[in-house]
Parts: structure tokens; sequence; C-alpha cells
């Protein structure tokens, strides 16, 4: 009920701002990248070659968890090229010849940038073989006994793919990637060095300290740590003369639910769930998933891998397992028989 009022007082022309504040946010070049620094070295070298012999980059898949900045990346590496980017996504492309639509716009060098690449139907990532190592695809025209395999060239391009994990894509898919480039959670220092920039840009006032409290408690995750300042920015121009310390952050942060180690209301959730109702496990993914009522899949790209990077979580054959950290966080005695 609340979101639909918000909805309607949403004033069409401020939401514009929004959006153009939301891709004025996004880095334009390597330069400008914060962090992620051996992926960064790679593509950096890799493009400056691909340049020099003035061919099209290599393939780049780009892999890890939501909000850590594939798509920024991909619309780096056109600029990078100086190239067009074409944008779809998995899920936009239903049959082959969406694909086929998307390919025939390309120009010689471009990138075509397929977000959620694991989602592509199975015939679609077919066509991809070819079209990525020979740059032709052959599609059939017609239907019955008139229908025939036409041969379709295309410019060189580079095919950039966005994926939360890599093990969803088959092997041949996968091989037909180049360069492949693992995207890791970033470090406090660096969602520093983002809060402060975004800051900067939504005119924010703000010390060092109060970003980097938003920093260290933003999951080690650009897209959070700058939502998370928009809130906080709300706050310090109700509170604190619009300035943003490291007491107005703690404060706004505490309200938001996310907790001293940047566990958001959901992380807590499923800790205190696999604690509370498994005696710390080992439980199954889904088993945890359907007690706090999100996907599996969900749970797996976007929970999991932080809680596990974080000690809150262990692996084990069996199933997931709260640590010590975990009990001692929530307050709880660790058992004695795990000791
Ligand atoms: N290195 C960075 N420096 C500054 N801002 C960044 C950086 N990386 C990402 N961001 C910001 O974080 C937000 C999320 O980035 P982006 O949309 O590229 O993530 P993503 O990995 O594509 O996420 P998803 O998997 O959900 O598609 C954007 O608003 C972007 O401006
Ligand atoms: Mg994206």
């Amino acid at each position: 009920m609340f979101e639909e009022e918000e909805e309607r007082i949403v004033n069409p022309e401020l939401k514009e701002t929004e959006e153009v504040l939301e891709k004025s946010l996004r880095p334009q070049f390597l330069a400008q990248y914060i962090g992620q620094p051996k992926v960064k070295a790679e593509l950096s070298i890799y493009i400056q070659a691909a340049k020099a012999r003035e061919e099209a980059l290599d393939h780049v898949l780009l892999y890890g968890p939501p909000g850590l900045g594939k798509t920024t990346m991909a619309f780096v590496i056109a600029n990078e090229m100086e190239v067009n980017l074409r944008q779809t996504s998995g899920p936009a492309i239903e049959k082959p010849g969406d694909l086929i639509a998307v390919l025939n716009e390309l120009n010689p060098g471009d990138v075509l940038f397929i977000d959620e690449i694991h989602r592509l139907p199975r015939a679609a990532e077919e066509l991809l073989y070819s079209a990525m190592e020979d740059f032709y695809v052959d599609i059939m025209v017609g239907q019955g006994p008139t229908s025939h395999p036409v041969h379709f060239p295309l410019p060189p391009f580079t095919l950039v793919g966005a994926t939360t994990r890599a093990g969803m894509l088959s092997a041949p898919l996968r091989d037909r990637f180049g360069i492949i480039s693992h995207m890791e959670y970033y470090t406090d220092e660096d969602l520093q060095e983002i809060v402060e920039r975004s800051a900067d840009i939504f005119q924010v006032e703000i010390v060092s300290e109060g970003a980097y409290e938003l920093a260290r408690r933003s999951r080690g995750t650009p897209r959070i740590a700058n939502r998370l300042l928009k809130r906080v920015r709300d706050f310090a121009q109700v509170e604190a003369d619009g300035v943003v310390n490291r007491e107005i952050a703690d404060r706004a942060l505490s309200l938001l639910q996310v907790d001293n180690e940047g566990l958001d209301y959901v992380d807590q959730k499923l800790l205190k769930t696999l604690i509370e109702m498994y005696n710390g496990g080992p439980v199954g993914l889904s088993t945890l998933a359907v007690n706090i009522a999100e996907e599996t899949e969900t749970v797996e790209d976007m929970y999991e891998p932080y809680l596990i990077q974080k000690g809150f979580i262990k692996r084990t054959q069996r199933g997931r397992m709260a640590t010590e950290k975990t009990y001692e966080h929530f307050g709880y005695a660790y058992p004695i028989e795990n000791v």
C-alpha cells in the first residue's frame, strides 16, 4: 500500500533526473573504474593490443554476484575500444530470430552485450557458436520441403556476456570466450572511494569516516553502497544539516536494519533460521530458501557468496552450516559438540 502511494506521488520529472543521476554514476573509462584491479589490468592489456592490431577485442565473459559492475564494465570496454554497444539479455531473446535481428545490426568491431547470458534459450545459444568463432550464422529459411539453409556472414564483433555464475554456462559456450573475468566483492577502501565519488555526483557532503562506515556495511557491492548513500543522504538532510558523518551513517543504517557487520534483513533472517530451526545445520540450501521465502537461485547468487566470504556460512557435503562467528554475532552459545 505504501509503495502504491509512493508510485503516485512520484513526479515524472524528478524520476528523470534520478535516472540521469544513475547513469552519471557509471564510470565511462577504465581509469575511472574503481576497484577490480585484476580484471582492469588484464582488460587494459587486451584492449590496447586489439586496438593496435585494429581488430575486434576477443569475447569477454564477466561473472560474479549482482551489482558489482558487470554492466558498467561492458560499457567501459566499448568506450575504450571506441565502438558502439548493443545490449540485450538472455531472457529477452525468446527465439533464434531475436538473436539474428541483434546480430544483423552490428558494425565491425562493435560490442554485443548479453546480460544474464546463462538464460539464453538453447537454440539461440547454438547460433552463437559459429557467430563467435567464425563470424557467421547458418539459418534455415522457409518451411517444409522448400526450407533451405542460408549462410549469413557477420562483421567481426566482441561478445561481452555477463552472468552471476560461470558454472551455469554450457561448456561449449564458455570455451568460446577468450577472456574470462571474475568480478570480486570490493574492498572497504575501494567502496569508500566509490561512495565519495557518488556523493560528489549527488552533491552530498560526506566526511571520510561517514563514507567508510557506509562502505564497510555495503556487502562489498557498489550498487548497495550507492543505494544506502541515497537513504543516508535523506537522514543527513533532515537531522544533520546535510552532512553525512559516521554517527548519522550509523543511525541511518541501523534504522534500515543493516547491522554492524553490514548484514541486511535477509542475511540476518537466513542465519538466524539456520541456527534457531536447524541447530546450525547442516541443511540444504533450498530448504533454507523456502524458510525465508526466497528463491533458491537468489540465495545462491546474492546472499550466500558474501556470507561464505565473511565466514558466516560453511559449505559442507551435507549442506550449509553456521560457524562459531555466526553464533557469536547473534549472541548465541556455540554448541559444545561443534567445538
Ligand atoms: N567500479 C565502480 N566504480 C563506481 N561505481 C560503480 C563501479 N561498479 C559499479 N558501480 C555502480 O554500481 C551500480 C551497479 O553496477 P552494475 O549495474 O554495472 O552492476 P552489475 O554487475 O551489472 O549488476 P547485475 O548483475 O545486477 O546486472 C551502478 O550504479 C554503477 O554505477
Ligand atoms: Mg547488470
